[in-house]
């Protein structure tokens, strides 16, 4: 199955694409991931994305595109994958339909205020990509599932989760209309509990578990 998780920041798109991709068994390519592991190694690609990441604002179309045309072609994306924050556009939408046609669409949906409170007690694993919130930590400074050290996001702080918002209203959420038109939109409410919103998840794609 070939899906896109749509939603705005901190929605859960990386948080329940980990598990929907598990229990389908297709690759979780997160378009946010390969450029924190882009910046991380100094890569050129990581050099031009950290400009852009770290004010809130898309990294250009010329860098993002040919990322994701180069990583779906590579043979674990042959039965499928799930795309999480890439398209992020109409013009990204648009290119992504002359490479490769999405199967569904799920729009995680989540209230603005609900964001700011998730985003800012957000964790990170480098080591395994785990995702976590301080609210839920024994220990905020330890990955529970590899053990290796937490990071906060670079762009969770305030001003940027307000430009990363922002830039989401104007440019990502008209992609909800776009695959509404074309059939393909599963709207899924993101202010439940994380297993709730992956069994919904699940049910809207008429996936057993
Ligand atoms: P990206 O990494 O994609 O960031 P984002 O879209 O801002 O989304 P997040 O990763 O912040 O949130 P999420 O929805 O994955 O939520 P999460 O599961 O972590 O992109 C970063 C940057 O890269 C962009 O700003 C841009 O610069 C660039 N970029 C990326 N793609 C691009 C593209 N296509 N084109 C151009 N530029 C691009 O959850 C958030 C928190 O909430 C966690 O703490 C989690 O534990 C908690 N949580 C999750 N679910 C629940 C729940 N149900 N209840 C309570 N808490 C929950
Ligand atoms: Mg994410």
């Amino acid at each position: 199955m070939k899906l896109v998780f749509l939603g705005p920041p901190g929605a859960g798109k990386g948080t329940q694409a980990a598990v929907v991709s598990q229990a389908l068994g297709i690759p979780h390519i997160s378009t946010g991931d390969m450029f924190r592991k882009a910046m991380r190694e100094g890569t050129p690609t990581g050099l031009k994305a950290k400009a852009y990441i770290d004010q809130g604002k898309l990294v250009p179309d010329s860098v993002t595109i040919e990322m994701v045309k180069e990583r779906l072609s590579e043979e674990d994306c042959k039965n499928g994958y799930l795309l999480d924050g890439f398209p992020r556009s109409l013009y990204q939408a648009e290119a992504l339909a002359g490479f490769s046609q999405p199967d569904a669409v799920v729009n995680i949906a989540v209230a603005d205020e609900k964001l700011i409170a998730r985003l800012s007690g957000r964790r990170f694993c480098p080591k395994c990509n785990g995702t976590f919130h301080v609210s839920r930590l024994a220990d905020e400074k330890i990955c529970p599932d590899c053990g290796a050290e937490l990071v906060q996001r670079a762009d969770d702080n305030p001003a940027t989760i307000a430009n990363r918002l922002s830039v989401y209203h104007e440019q990502t959420s008209p992609l909800t209309a776009y695959y509404a038109q074309k059939g393909l939109l599963k709207e899924v409410d993101g202010d439940r509990p994380m297993g709730q919103v992956s069994a919904d998840i699940l049910k809207a794609l008429a996936v057993e578990v």
